[in-house]
């Protein structure tokens, strides 16, 4: 059982309860806290790392690798009790995800997540990955962690805007399969923590099912991101605040289709609205055509000339059909006069 695998703790866990052949790779901007500094300072072994989507390149990869290899060499660390311990946000877990899984053929992984994004999301199911020149996460292997630590000093030090960024996420899971969390969580930090374990458990839910993506039942964790990534690439927004409105997209698209009806798309929409953005759903969705096409041209779950979409039947059960792009750009325009 995956979900064994996390593990939700209040400090940092020592470096003593590693095996002595670790070695930490950490964000270099979490030594902002003097604590996570003090802590990283304990590993004999450790590299800093530049997060962000840049990490997530083969140049970075065969750069660190090599620091990894000179290390190993040194120090005689490498064989089966080789342990990476990641410490940051998503790109930092994605990274060395996929760095433990390739070196040596996979040597073990532990992933401390440091953003709530990668709390909630990111740190789970097993996806790692690299950006290959503008296409993201081209590259990659399914490969969980041993272990995660949710760690609530960390979590608890980081500022509101970062847990906006990952709210959607939140909601994203509720909607999926967690419908009684739906109307509790409130986007602050502590609800937010006491709510985490069942938001995780809602992911892995779904992944334990299908932890190798063979039957194709992950896929409604894409909900509110094929239109998501659509926003995200024109306007320049969050990650969180683009999925926001890519369920918001998918709500009003799953009642034109009659998916879901229209007393239970009032409740669920009316909750959505505590989310604020730099723009209005109304100016977010002002794409043209030719632009919703490009971008979703360029998404990695297409299949023959059609997207596997996520749609909302009601709060807790969502569909999954396959749509010709046309019918999405089409329903942007629909959207447009509507609004
Ligand atoms: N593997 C998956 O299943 C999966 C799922 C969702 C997203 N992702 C990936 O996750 C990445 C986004 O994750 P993210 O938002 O955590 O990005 P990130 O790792 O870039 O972190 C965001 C920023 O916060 C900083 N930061 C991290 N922890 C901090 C802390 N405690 N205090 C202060 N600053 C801190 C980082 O240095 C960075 O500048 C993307 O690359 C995305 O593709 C992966
Ligand atoms: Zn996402």
């Amino acid at each position: 059982m995956l979900k064994k695998s996390v593990q939700y703790i209040k400090n940092l866990p020592s470096a003593r309860s590693f095996s002595k052949t670790t070695i930490l790779l950490y964000d270099d901007k979490t030594l902002q806290h003097p604590f996570i500094k003090s802590w990283v300072e304990t590993f004999k072994y450790r590299i800093a790392l530049n997060a962000g989507e840049s990490l997530k390149t083969l140049d970075s990869y065969s750069f660190v690798l090599k620091q990894v290899q000179n290390m190993v060499r040194s120090n005689e660390l490498g064989g089966s009790d080789l342990n990476f311990v990641a410490l940051g946000g998503g790109t930092v877990g994605d990274f060395v995800g996929f760095l433990a899984s390739t070196y040596q053929r996979g040597r073990k992984l532990v992933l401390i997540p440091t953003t709530w994004l990668a709390a909630i999301d990111s740190a789970h199911g097993g996806k790692n990955g690299l950006n290959l020149d503008s296409v993201k996460n081209q590259i990659g292997t399914i490969y969980p962690a041993e272990k995660i630590y949710i760690c609530e000093k960390v979590l608890k030090t980081l500022p509101q805007s970062e847990l906006n960024n990952a709210f959607a996420e939140a909601l994203k899971i509720c909607l999926i399969n967690q419908p009684k969390k739906f109307f509790k969580i409130e986007k602050d930090s502590r609800s937010l923590y006491q709510h985490l374990p069942y938001l995780i458990a809602g992911k892995y839910n779904i992944v334990e099912k299908d932890l190798y993506e063979k039957k194709g039942l992950r896929k409604v964790l894409n909900l509110g991101h094929t239109m998501g990534h659509v926003f995200e690439a024109i306007h320049n927004l969050s990650h969180g605040q683009a999925v926001f409105f890519g369920i918001l997209f998918s709500l009003r698209f799953s009642l034109r289709k009659k998916y879901i009806k229209w007393s239970e798309f009032q409740r669920i929409i009316e909750k959505l609205f505590v989310i604020e953005a730099n723009l209005t759903y109304q100016q977010a969705i002002q794409i043209p055509g030719q632009k919703v096409r490009e971008v979703i041209l360029q998404d990695k779950k297409k299949v023959n000339q059609g997207i596997d979409f996520i749609f909302i039947k009601s709060l807790g059960k969502v569909v999954v059909k396959t749509v010709k792009v046309n019918e999405i750009v089409t329903e942007v325009l629909r959207q447009q006069r509507e609004l």
